[in-house]
């Protein structure tokens, strides 16, 4: 991956479905001196999404599509990225799995962020699947994003101890605290920085 200039932020959009909390720890870390990136747009799955509140708080051009026609639905995403002269994507709690087609227009530029130590637990409940097979440790991962779900090449992880109290609530907040500081690592560590 390139460098950063050093002045020249690298322009990119979030994908989200959901809370956004990891789009908030991104914009947060987006607007730091040493960020190679900016986020300049947020694209979200639903139109409900409470983390298209942040964009609004932060001024950032945000953009709602269905899904429902996935194909006409990327075609319109990749214009709108291209109009936008996005980079890089970072998907972050999107719940929709983008197309071969898409992520070979965006090759080795989106990263991806998942609540498990990947390989394992793949997909959907990775708190509840982690403590039913009575894991020690859990954790999250960031990788690049290929055609094969949450298999890409992984950039960084966190480990964290799985406690004899936890709940998959309970382990969902202490993973998410560990993600918010993971993913702007895994960015930097693509740069270089
Ligand atoms: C995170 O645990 C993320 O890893 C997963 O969905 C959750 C989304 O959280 N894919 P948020 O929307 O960023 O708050």
């Amino acid at each position: 991956m390139a460098k950063s200039t050093g002045y020249k932020k690298v322009k990119t959009a979030v994908f989200i479905s959901g809370t956004g909390s990891n789009l908030k720890s991104l914009i947060k870390f987006s607007k730091t001196n040493r960020s190679p990136v900016s986020i300049d747009l947020i694209i979200s799955s639903n139109p409900k999404a409470k983390g298209l509140g942040y964009g609004k708080i932060s001024k950032i051009r945000k953009k709602i599509f269905d899904f429902k026609k996935k194909n006409q639905c990327e075609n319109k995403i990749l214009t709108t990225l291209k109009r936008n002269d996005i980079k890089m994507i970072f998907l972050a709690g999107f719940m929709k799995i983008l197309s071969k087609n898409f992520i070979t227009k965006f090759k080795g530029k989106i990263l991806n962020i998942h609540p498990s130590l990947l390989p394992k637990y793949k997909g959907l409940n990775t708190h509840q699947r982690a403590l039913s097979s009575n894991e020690k440790y859990s954790g999250c991962t960031v990788h690049f994003v290929n055609s094969k779900l949450d298999s890409g090449k992984i950039i960084l992880q966190k480990k964290i101890k799985i406690s004899k109290n936890d709940t998959k609530d309970s382990l969902a907040k202490k993973v998410l605290v560990q993600e918010h500081k993971l993913y702007p690592k895994a960015i930097l560590k693509i740069f270089n920085l």
